[in-house]
Protein backbone atom coordinates (compact mmCIF):
# COMPACT_ATOMS: atom_id res chain seq x y z
CA UNK A 1 0.00 0.00 0.00
CA UNK A 2 1.23 3.87 -0.63
CA UNK A 3 2.60 5.49 2.38
CA UNK A 4 0.25 7.92 3.74
CA UNK A 5 3.39 10.50 5.12
CA UNK A 6 3.69 13.54 3.01
CA UNK A 7 6.59 12.97 0.82
CA UNK A 8 7.65 16.84 1.07
CA UNK A 9 9.74 17.65 3.69
CA UNK A 10 10.24 21.70 1.52
CA UNK A 11 10.23 22.90 -1.57
CA UNK A 12 13.42 23.86 -2.96
CA UNK A 13 13.03 25.11 -6.51
CA UNK A 14 9.54 26.04 -7.26
CA UNK A 15 7.54 26.56 -10.42
CA UNK A 16 8.60 30.19 -10.92
CA UNK A 17 12.25 29.69 -10.26
CA UNK A 18 12.13 26.76 -12.48
CA UNK A 19 10.52 29.03 -15.56
CA UNK A 20 13.54 31.61 -14.93
CA UNK A 21 16.21 29.05 -14.89
CA UNK A 22 15.01 27.46 -18.01
CA UNK A 23 14.95 31.52 -19.83
CA UNK A 24 18.51 31.99 -18.77
CA UNK A 25 20.02 28.82 -19.64
CA UNK A 26 17.87 28.91 -23.07
CA UNK A 27 19.15 32.47 -23.75
CA UNK A 28 23.04 31.56 -22.48
CA UNK A 29 22.75 28.50 -24.25
CA UNK A 30 20.85 30.51 -28.08
CA UNK A 31 23.74 32.83 -27.77
CA UNK A 32 26.79 30.54 -27.49
CA UNK A 33 24.89 28.41 -30.43
CA UNK A 34 23.68 31.13 -32.90
CA UNK A 35 23.88 29.76 -36.01
CA UNK A 36 24.92 26.88 -35.34
CA UNK A 37 22.50 22.83 -35.40
CA UNK A 38 22.92 21.80 -31.99
CA UNK A 39 21.80 18.17 -30.80
CA UNK A 40 20.35 18.01 -27.79
CA UNK A 41 20.78 14.80 -25.91
CA UNK A 42 17.98 14.30 -22.86
CA UNK A 43 19.25 11.70 -20.42
CA UNK A 44 15.89 9.47 -19.35
CA UNK A 45 13.97 9.80 -17.38
CA UNK A 46 15.08 12.18 -15.08
CA UNK A 47 15.60 14.88 -17.58
CA UNK A 48 12.06 15.11 -19.62
CA UNK A 49 10.11 17.72 -18.10
CA UNK A 50 13.47 20.03 -17.62
CA UNK A 51 13.98 19.00 -21.74
CA UNK A 52 10.74 19.90 -22.58
CA UNK A 53 10.55 23.78 -20.82
CA UNK A 54 13.88 24.37 -21.83
CA UNK A 55 13.96 23.45 -25.63
CA UNK A 56 11.24 26.16 -25.76
CA UNK A 57 13.82 28.88 -24.61
CA UNK A 58 16.49 27.80 -26.95
CA UNK A 59 16.53 29.94 -30.12
CA UNK A 60 18.41 27.79 -32.86
CA UNK A 61 17.81 24.30 -34.86
CA UNK A 62 17.95 21.70 -32.28
CA UNK A 63 17.67 17.92 -33.23
CA UNK A 64 16.53 15.93 -30.23
CA UNK A 65 16.81 12.47 -29.21
CA UNK A 66 16.96 10.36 -26.20
CA UNK A 67 19.31 8.78 -23.90
CA UNK A 68 18.42 6.39 -21.14
CA UNK A 69 21.24 4.82 -18.88
CA UNK A 70 20.73 3.61 -15.22
CA UNK A 71 22.58 3.25 -11.94
CA UNK A 72 20.05 4.60 -9.23
CA UNK A 73 18.62 1.78 -6.76
CA UNK A 74 16.59 4.05 -4.02
CA UNK A 75 18.83 7.11 -2.99
CA UNK A 76 21.96 5.31 -3.55
CA UNK A 77 24.13 5.24 -6.84
CA UNK A 78 24.70 1.07 -7.71
CA UNK A 79 27.60 2.78 -9.39
CA UNK A 80 27.35 0.43 -12.36
CA UNK A 81 26.13 1.95 -15.77
CA UNK A 82 23.78 0.52 -18.05
CA UNK A 83 22.68 1.96 -21.45
CA UNK A 84 19.14 1.12 -21.62
CA UNK A 85 18.64 3.22 -24.82
CA UNK A 86 20.98 4.37 -27.39
CA UNK A 87 20.43 7.67 -29.54
CA UNK A 88 18.93 7.65 -33.06
CA UNK A 89 20.74 10.17 -34.10
CA UNK A 90 24.64 10.05 -35.49
CA UNK A 91 26.23 12.78 -33.38
CA UNK A 92 29.61 13.11 -36.11
CA UNK A 93 30.07 16.72 -36.31
CA UNK A 94 27.48 18.27 -34.59
CA UNK A 95 27.65 20.41 -31.14
CA UNK A 96 25.96 18.34 -28.59
CA UNK A 97 24.43 19.25 -25.07
CA UNK A 98 23.75 16.64 -22.21
CA UNK A 99 20.43 17.70 -20.59
CA UNK A 100 20.54 16.30 -16.62
CA UNK A 101 18.17 17.01 -14.36
CA UNK A 102 20.91 16.29 -11.39
CA UNK A 103 24.71 16.10 -11.35
CA UNK A 104 25.42 14.45 -8.12
CA UNK A 105 28.57 11.69 -7.86
CA UNK A 106 29.28 12.50 -11.59
CA UNK A 107 29.09 9.13 -12.82
CA UNK A 108 26.50 8.82 -15.24
CA UNK A 109 27.59 12.42 -16.61
CA UNK A 110 31.23 10.92 -17.36
CA UNK A 111 29.83 7.99 -18.34
CA UNK A 112 27.74 9.55 -21.02
CA UNK A 113 30.22 12.37 -22.08
CA UNK A 114 32.67 10.15 -22.43
CA UNK A 115 30.62 7.34 -24.66
CA UNK A 116 29.46 10.57 -26.62
CA UNK A 117 32.89 12.05 -27.06
CA UNK A 118 34.04 8.65 -29.06
CA UNK A 119 31.76 8.88 -31.78
CA UNK A 120 33.54 12.21 -32.80
CA UNK A 121 31.24 15.02 -32.47
CA UNK A 122 32.37 18.75 -33.15
CA UNK A 123 31.53 19.63 -29.24
CA UNK A 124 29.70 18.07 -26.28
CA UNK A 125 29.00 20.31 -23.56
CA UNK A 126 26.61 19.46 -20.12
CA UNK A 127 23.48 21.29 -18.88
CA UNK A 128 22.10 19.97 -15.66
CA UNK A 129 18.85 21.87 -13.79
CA UNK A 130 20.65 20.64 -10.56
CA UNK A 131 23.69 20.50 -9.23
CA UNK A 132 25.23 18.77 -5.70
CA UNK A 133 28.96 19.44 -5.71
CA UNK A 134 29.57 17.84 -2.25
CA UNK A 135 28.98 14.57 -3.49
CA UNK A 136 31.07 14.96 -6.70
CA UNK A 137 33.33 11.86 -6.84
CA UNK A 138 34.03 12.18 -9.99
CA UNK A 139 35.74 15.62 -11.60
CA UNK A 140 32.99 17.01 -14.05
CA UNK A 141 31.62 20.26 -14.77
CA UNK A 142 28.64 21.19 -16.52
CA UNK A 143 28.39 24.41 -18.61
CA UNK A 144 24.84 25.58 -17.62
CA UNK A 145 23.45 24.91 -14.38
CA UNK A 146 20.19 25.45 -13.29
CA UNK A 147 21.12 26.05 -9.41
CA UNK A 148 23.49 24.52 -6.95
CA UNK A 149 22.02 22.75 -3.69
CA UNK A 150 23.49 21.13 -0.85
CA UNK A 151 23.83 17.30 -0.11
CA UNK A 152 19.82 16.73 0.12
CA UNK A 153 17.65 13.76 -1.73
CA UNK A 154 15.30 15.86 -4.24
CA UNK A 155 12.25 14.50 -5.82
CA UNK A 156 9.75 16.62 -8.73
CA UNK A 157 9.75 18.23 -11.68
CA UNK A 158 11.40 14.71 -12.81
CA UNK A 159 13.16 13.65 -10.31
CA UNK A 160 12.41 10.30 -8.53
CA UNK A 161 12.59 8.16 -5.66
CA UNK A 162 12.25 4.91 -6.29
CA UNK A 163 9.84 5.97 -9.53
CA UNK A 164 7.41 8.09 -7.49
CA UNK A 165 6.68 11.60 -7.25
CA UNK A 166 8.63 12.39 -11.06
CA UNK A 167 5.30 14.52 -11.70
CA UNK A 168 5.63 16.68 -9.00
CA UNK A 169 5.43 20.75 -10.52
CA UNK A 170 8.25 22.03 -8.37
CA UNK A 171 11.87 20.22 -7.03
CA UNK A 172 11.18 19.04 -3.38
CA UNK A 173 13.26 17.91 -0.57
CA UNK A 174 12.54 14.31 -0.14
CA UNK A 175 11.05 13.84 3.70
CA UNK A 176 13.50 11.27 5.18
CA UNK A 177 10.05 9.47 7.03
CA UNK A 178 9.62 7.82 3.69
CA UNK A 179 13.25 6.22 3.30
CA UNK A 180 12.42 4.48 6.73
CA UNK A 181 9.09 3.90 5.44
CA UNK A 182 9.96 1.95 2.79
CA UNK A 183 12.29 -0.10 4.53
CA UNK A 184 9.88 -0.92 7.38
CA UNK A 185 7.85 -2.13 4.56
CA UNK A 186 10.21 -3.97 2.62
CA UNK A 187 10.91 -5.94 5.86
CA UNK A 188 7.47 -6.95 6.59
P1 LIG B 1 25.47 10.79 -10.38
O1 LIG B 1 25.83 9.68 -11.34
O2 LIG B 1 25.77 10.40 -8.96
O3 LIG B 1 26.04 12.13 -10.74
O4 LIG B 1 23.90 10.91 -10.36
C1 LIG B 1 23.16 11.34 -11.42
C2 LIG B 1 21.80 10.67 -11.45
O5 LIG B 1 21.40 10.19 -10.16
C3 LIG B 1 20.74 11.67 -11.82
O6 LIG B 1 20.54 11.66 -13.19
C4 LIG B 1 19.52 11.20 -11.06
O7 LIG B 1 18.80 10.28 -11.86
C5 LIG B 1 20.06 10.47 -9.87
N1 LIG B 1 20.04 11.31 -8.63
C6 LIG B 1 21.09 11.88 -8.01
N2 LIG B 1 20.71 12.59 -6.94
C7 LIG B 1 19.36 12.48 -6.89
C8 LIG B 1 18.35 13.04 -6.02
O8 LIG B 1 18.61 13.79 -5.07
N3 LIG B 1 17.07 12.69 -6.32
C9 LIG B 1 16.72 11.89 -7.35
N4 LIG B 1 17.62 11.36 -8.20
C10 LIG B 1 18.93 11.66 -7.97
MG1 LIG C 1 18.77 11.07 -14.26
Amino acid sequence: MKSKINPIEKILVDKEEIAEICKRLGKQISEDYKGKKLCVVSVLKGSLPFTADLIREIDCDIILDFLQVSSYVGTETSGFINIKKDLDTDIEGLDVIIIEDILESGTTLSYVEKLLLERNPASVSICTLLDKPERRKTPINAKYVGKTISNEFVIGYGLDYNEDYRNLPFVAILNPAIYADTEEGAKS
